[in-house]
């Protein structure tokens, strides 16, 4: 979804928080392998229903907008949207990890991807309340 959103974001700023994020996202991805071998599991790839459905809606709204600028702050929209989603999960994960003796290696890796998913989030949100400013003018 992210190269995605990337190369749709007009907006330098936005698209720039997208760029990282997708760095960091391909970290997560390594971290959480990480966390499925501590628990003597093989992890396996499959999607996430609810993040299938917002891309899916993305992906029937994003090109219906006449200007750019309002396009980005749809965007920014889907992204913060998205981020939530992960957050709610890593929560939910963290809570989970204690009640079934997550390692704390284990769990400082969850608790890393958490914390990167809400800078993430607290920087789309910047982006967001900026564009939606722009806006205005
Ligand atoms: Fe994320």
């Amino acid at each position: 979804m992210l190269p995605k959103l990337q190369s749709e974001t007009v907006s330098e700023g936005l698209a720039s928080v997208v760029a990282e994020h997708l760095k960091q996202t391909r970290e997560h991805a390594t971290r959480l392998e990480q966390v499925f071998r501590a628990l003597d599991a093989e992890p396996t790839s499959n999607f996430s229903p609810p993040v299938e459905k917002l891309a899916q809606h993305h992906e029937e709204l994003a090109g219906s907008f006449a200007d750019d600028r309002l396009a980005d702050v749809f965007h920014a929209t889907a992204a913060a949207a998205t981020e939530h989603h992960e957050i709610a999960s890593y929560d939910a994960l963290l809570t989970l990890g204690r009640s079934v003796g997550l390692s704390d290696d284990a769990r400082k890796l969850l608790e890393r991807n958490r914390g990167e998913e809400g800078e993430t989030l607290e920087r789309v949100e910047a982006e967001l309340q900026r564009l939606a400013g722009d806006l205005r003018e």
